[in-house]
């Protein structure tokens, strides 16, 4: 049997354990220790249809007689009522009820609408994550955020609901596009700023093998991952306080996905160039200095990411920047909370005057202009 390793989210009755290995989908029982259900619905999108659904539909036939497919069209720009009114056609349609099992296969995208789906139909139905692009297993499947688009803001519609198992196959990897493992290496840089110093270094070491898809180091930044983020997520589940944190670079990045409009830059390599501008205003300031920045920078381009950002507004983009991120979910009465890291392997969240943010993004803009 290929070896796994498992973190465990912690949370009472919610607790679920989240598996990590190459080739799991390749273990005939992988998908024991799931409960009893009536039927299975597999929701996946028409990209990685072709590549697993037939795999990990045979698998779960190996416990369960009913066991369907439903295949979404691809994109964050289909991350809307639209698409997840789809799921519950479907539901519908073939008389799924309580018992009825969801597993989210694919990316982000996937996950978040499917586990919303599971959160609603029925006010309730069981749900498993099998995700398939980086960033979905370091980050995104892990922790019961679920949810979809609004036009006027990034996941602004959602529920926190706890999935029942994670199952992060990393040879799922194999066929995910460069661009797409950059992304994910985004949310992974993220953990070591705002969590584990040792980790960023481990990054800036690695970083080479990554991009390789080294599998033994992608297990590792894998399983390092979701141990911050179970740690985090085990602290505070429903973002009361310490779970900001985790969006260190995505209030910057939140703004610059709207901005473009959902899809033009991929969700990791908004938080790439967002991380730049939250690593400069924790600089402008004065919790860490210009080296740190300048690693943190250089650690964000060799991951193939971008570290500038994109222009929102040819008048007044800086003026742009703060009117999107004014609706981030971590605003208070219009007042934008910053998330800044200390240089020490911690990060909190404060505001910023807005000539300081204006300044910052004037820079980190700067060479497109
Ligand atoms: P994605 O789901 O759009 O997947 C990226 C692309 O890769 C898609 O085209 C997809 O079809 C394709 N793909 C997936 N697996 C593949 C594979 N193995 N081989 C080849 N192609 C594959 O994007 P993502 O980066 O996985 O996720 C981004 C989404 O996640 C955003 O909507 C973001 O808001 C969300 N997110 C949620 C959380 C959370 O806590 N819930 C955290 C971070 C990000
Ligand atoms: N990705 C941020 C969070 O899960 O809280």
């Amino acid at each position: 049997m290929p070896a796994h390793s498992t973190v465990r989210i912690q949370l009472a009755e919610r607790s679920y354990d989240i598996l990590i290995g190459h080739d799991l989908l390749d273990q005939s029982d992988i998908f024991k220790d799931l409960p009893k259900a009536s039927s299975v619905l597999v929701v996946t999108n028409t990209t990685v249809a072709p590549l697993y659904a037939a795999k990990v539909q045979a698998l779960l036939r190996n416990q369960y007689q009913k066991v369907d497919v439903l295949s979404l069209p691809d994109g964050e720009v289909f991350k809307t009522w639209e698409t997840l009114q789809l799921i519950f056609d479907d539901l519908l349609q073939k008389s799924a009820d309580r018992k009825t099992l969801l597993v989210a296969l694919g990316g982000g995208v996937i996950g978040d609408m499917t586990g919303f789906a599971a959160a609603c139909y029925m006010r309730g139905i069981p749900f498993v994550q099998v995700p398939t692009t980086l960033l979905s297993q370091v980050d995104s499947s892990v922790g019961g955020k679920t949810g979809i688009n609004h036009p006027l803001g990034k996941n602004m519609v959602g529920a926190f609901y706890q999935p029942l198992k994670v199952i992060c196959d990393s040879s799922t990897l194999n066929t995910l596009p460069a661009k797409e493992l950059s992304a994910g290496l985004a949310e992974v840089i993220k953990y070591g700023p705002i969590a584990d110093l040792p980790f960023l270094s481990w990054l800036e070491a690695n970083i080479d093998l990554l991009i390789q898809k080294d599998p033994v180091a992608l297990s590792y930044a894998i399983e390092k991952s979701c141990e911050i983020k179970a740690y985090v997520v085990g602290q505070d589940e429903k973002e009361s306080g310490l779970r900001a944190i985790l969006n260190f670079g995505h209030t910057f990045g939140h703004a610059i996905e709207a901005g473009m409009g959902y899809g033009q830059w991929l969700h990791g390599e908004a938080v790439g160039a967002g991380m730049v501008m939250a690593a400069h205003l924790s600089k402008e300031l004065g919790f860490i200095d210009q080296n740190y920045v300048n690693r943190l920078v250089h650690l964000i381009e060799k991951a193939g990411l971008p570290i500038v950002g994109p222009v929102l507004d040819a008048q007044d983009n800086a003026g742009r920047y703060l009117e999107l991120m004014r609706s981030d979910k971590k605003s208070e009465a219009g007042e934008i909370r910053f998330v800044l890291i200390s240089g020490k392997g911690t990060a909190f969240m404060l505001p910023a005057p807005d000539d300081i943010v204006r300044k910052v993004i004037d820079r980190c803009c700067q060479s497109s202009q």
